[in-house]
């Protein structure tokens, strides 16, 4: 588990997470530290803060959709603001030798500049004349740099009209999540998404150990691996049989899950599903039904209409099928594609499950819009929106 500083300090009452995908990481952890998020706020893009009723490091700890996570230091009014207090503070986790950062998040260059000078200022004047202070391109030092390069890297962003400053304490850990990624058998970038997504997915379902994960769309099975190795057990469906053959082989391959042979993958339709299960009920469904090929222009909006009618006749038989092996009280969540258009617009699959007995599942104080957009994905002009919804229990 990657802590860049003692574990005690991510014990905090109020979080930064710097968000790997916008709004779908803020789903994910308002759906991980579940009441005890008493508010939310998104004072950047790139940037959500949580107030905590009581502090959830373990819970933190199992966040994937996030790059940094920063207990609060200060608030400070601006930049020549006097920074004793974090500079108190950072003192106590520096050495002689250390490398020190600053990644701000919509912090101007000016603000950046004055920012990272005050901080080695302050840290000289302790005492400590050699730390080194990293200069990063784009005000940013990537998560797996803060690692790598060992260094106490401080978090600022503008905050209630001043500048959160805060240490990166925890990173998820985006080596193993890429190695499953690029070193399992059968990768099939080509549909597969990533591992990291994956295993936001997997953590909106909300299961615990032990509960049953059906993907009925399981291609070569990332969203399988993510659910196996939090030891769920797995069921999966594709109508390839190549396909089926792709994930048992990726399945094998994590060995990660329970002792048992904890997974079942078949060939199969999902139309077929409660014919297939025979009555038996999954406690959640996480999947990517079509996956849209990447365009290279925008399309009219009347072409992207289109092709997301073609791909929602698939989806509203799915939907359906899905919500009648659940059981009662577990969750659906469900890739859509959301395309740009030439003229501007965002054409996106609509669901609705109220006529099954699904309602969208709203964690926190939040009020989430679905579908659920993701962000700073690469895929161009069709990106990913998210559904989660809840059956009535
Ligand atoms: C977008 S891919 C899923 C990719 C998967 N998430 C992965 O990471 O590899 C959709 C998969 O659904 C399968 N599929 C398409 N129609 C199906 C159906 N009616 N029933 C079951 N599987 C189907 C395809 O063979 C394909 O592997």
């Amino acid at each position: 588990m990657p802590f860049v500083l003692p574990s005690t300090l991510i014990d905090s009452e109020q979080i930064a997470l710097v968000l790997a995908f916008g709004k779908l990481s803020v789903l994910e952890a308002c759906s991980m530290l579940g009441r005890s998020v008493q508010r939310a706020e998104s004072p950047c893009e790139r940037v959500a803060v949580l107030r905590l009723e009581v502090s959830s490091p373990d819970r933190v700890t199992e966040l994937a959709g996030i790059h940094k996570s920063a207990p609060l230091w200060a608030v400070v009014d601006n930049p020549s603001s006097d920074l004793g207090k974090v500079v108190d503070e950072l003192t106590l986790h520096l050495d002689e030798k250390s490398n020190l950062s600053l990644s701000g998040y919509e912090v101007s260059a000016d603000d950046y500049d004055t920012l990272a000078r005050s901080l080695l200022d302050g840290v000289r004047a302790s005492g400590l004349r050699k730390v080194r202070l990293l200069r990063p391109r784009g005000n940013e030092l990537l998560a797996e740099e803060v690692l790598s390069r060992k260094a106490i890297d401080v978090l600022a962003f503008p905050y209630h009209g001043g500048f959160w400053l805060g240490p990166t304490t925890w990173i998820p850990d985006s080596v193993s999540l890429r190695g499953r990624g690029t070193r399992k058998p059968t990768p099939h970038s080509d549909i597969s998404l990533s591992p990291r997504l994956a295993a936001v997915l997997v953590n909106l379902a909300g299961l615990r150990p032990g509960q049953v994960l059906l993907d009925p769309f399981c291609g070569s099975g990332t969203i399988l691996m993510e659910a196996y190795i939090k030891s769920l057990r797995c069921l999966g469906l594709d109508s390839s049989a190549s396909r089926v053959q792709d994930a048992r082989q990726n399945l094998q391959w994590t060995d990660a899950g329970p002792s048992d042979k904890g997974y079942d993958i078949r060939k199969g339709d999902t139309r077929e599903l409660p014919r297939m299960l025979r009555g038996t009920r999954v406690d959640a469904v996480v999947t990517e039904p079509v996956l849209l090929p990447r365009l290279e222009a925008r399309p009219r909006t009347s072409t992207a209409r289109q092709m997301i009618d073609t791909a929602g006749a698939t989806y509203s038989v799915a939907l359906e099928s899905m919500a009648r092996v659940l059981q009662p009280g577990g969750r659906i969540v469900i890739v859509v594609p959301v395309i740009q258009t030439m003229d501007g617009e965002e054409v996106s699959l609509v669901l609705d499950g109220r006529k099954l007995g699904l309602k969208p599942y709203q964690p926190g104080p939040v009020g989430f819009e679905y579908p659920v957009r993701l962000s700073f994905e690469s895929t161009r002009w069709v990106r990913r929106g998210v559904y989660v919804f809840e059956s009535a229990s």
